[in-house]
C-alpha cells in the first residue's frame, strides 16, 4: 500500500447558484493530504478556498465528486475535524480555558471534568498561554486570541484541522510567533492540516506541501514539495532553496491571476 491520505479530493466541482446563475467556484478538484501532513493552499482571491474548507467541514455537498476523510464519504460535519478562522469568533462571557473546553463539551467523549481541564490546561500552556487561562477574551492581544483558538480546535484530538487564513489578521511578527507555534504543536500532537493562507513565505514555513489553485472555477494547478525538513527556524526563509519555492510560488500565483502573460510582455 502507498501512502495514506488522511483527506482526498476526489473530481470536486462545485458551483453556487446566483440570482445571475451557476457560478462555478471548483473544477475537477483533486487534492491528497497524507495522514499526519500539512498541506497549504494559497490561490487568487474569490477562486474557492474557503468553499474548499466548507466541502472538508462537511457543512456542503459538491455537486460532484466527492470529499473522503479517512477514507469515508463526507456527507455531514465531522467531530474528526477541528477548524480556526482569521476571526477567532471566542465568547466573551466564558473565560479563556471555558472556551477552549468548548468542544469537549459538544463532542460525546468519556472524559472526566478533571481531564478535560486537564488536556485544555495542556494545550495552553503548549502555546504559551498558562497564566492566561481565567481571563475573558478582550483581555487578550489577537494573537493571544488567535493561540485560543487553535487549541479550541484541537482541544477534543480532531484528526484534520482545518486553517482558513488563521493568521491574516494579525501583524507580521506575531504571525512569525504563531508559525513556531504552530510547529511546537505539530511535534507534541498528531493531526493532519489543511491551511488556506495568502502569505508564500507562511506557506512555505509551515507545509510539506503547497498547492497552488488556478483562478475561478479552481483546479490544482501546480504542487510544490517543500523539502526543508521538520525542524524549520524563520532562518530557513532565507536560504536560495527557499527564495526559489518562493519565487516559484508568486509566478505560479501570477499565472493563477491570469497576468503571467501581461508581466512577460512588459519585462
Ligand atoms: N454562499 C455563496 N453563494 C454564492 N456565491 C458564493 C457563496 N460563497 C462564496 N461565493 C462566491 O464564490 C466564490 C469563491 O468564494 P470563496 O470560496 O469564499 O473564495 P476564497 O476563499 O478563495 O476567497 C467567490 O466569487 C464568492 O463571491
Ligand atoms: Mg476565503
Amino acid at each position: 500500500m502507498g501512502v495514506e491520505n488522511q483527506i482526498e479530493i476526489n473530481g470536486v466541482t462545485h458551483a453556487y447558484q446566483t440570482d445571475d446563475g451557476p457560478l462555478p467556484v471548483l473544477e475537477d478538484l483533486n487534492i491528497m493530504v497524507p495522514l499526519n501532513s500539512f498541506v497549504s493552499v494559497v490561490g487568487p482571491s474569490g477562486c474557492g478556498k474557503s468553499t474548499l474548507t466548507r466541502l472538508i467541514a462537511g457543512l456542503m455537498m459538491p455537486d460532484e465528486g466527492e470529499v473522503r476523510l479517512h477514507g469515508e464519504v463526507i456527507k455531514a460535519p465531522k467531530s474528526t475535524v477541528g477548524m480556526a478562522f482569521q476571526n477567532p469568533v471566542l465568547l466573551e462571557w466564558r473565560s479563556i480555558l471555558q472556551n477552549v473546553l468548548l468542544p469537549l463539551e459538544i463532542v460525546p467523549n468519556k472524559m472526566s471534568a478533571k481531564e478535560k481541564t486537564a488536556r485544555a490546561m495542556t494545550l495552553l500552556s503548549l502555546v504559551g498561554l498558562e497564566g492566561f487561562e481565567d481571563k475573558r477574551p478582550s483581555e487578550l492581544s489577537g494573537g493571544m486570541r488567535q493561540r485560543a483558538s487553535l487549541c479550541r480546535a484541537l482541544v477534543h484530538r480532531p484528526e484534520v484541522l482545518i486553517l482558513d487564513e488563521p493568521f491574516g489578521a494579525l501583524d507580521a511578527f506575531t504571525r512569525e510567533d504563531l508559525w513556531q507555534i504552530m510547529h511546537a504543536l505539530r511535534k507534541e500532537e498528531a493531526f493532519t492540516t489543511l491551511m488556506i493562507t495568502h502569505d508564500l513565505r507562511e506557506s512555505v514555513f509551515l507545509a510539506d506541501q503547497v498547492i497552488v489553485l488556478s483562478g475561478r472555477p479552481a483546479t490544482a494547478q501546480h504542487i510544490l514539495n517543500v523539502n526543508l525538513g521538520h525542524e524549520r527556524t524563520l532562518e530557513d526563509l532565507y536560504t536560495v532553496e527557499s527564495v526559489n519555492m518562493l519565487a516559484e510560488l508568486r509566478h505560479q500565483i501570477q499565472i493563477a491571476q491570469g497576468r503571467s502573460s501581461a508581466t512577460e510582455a512588459a519585462a
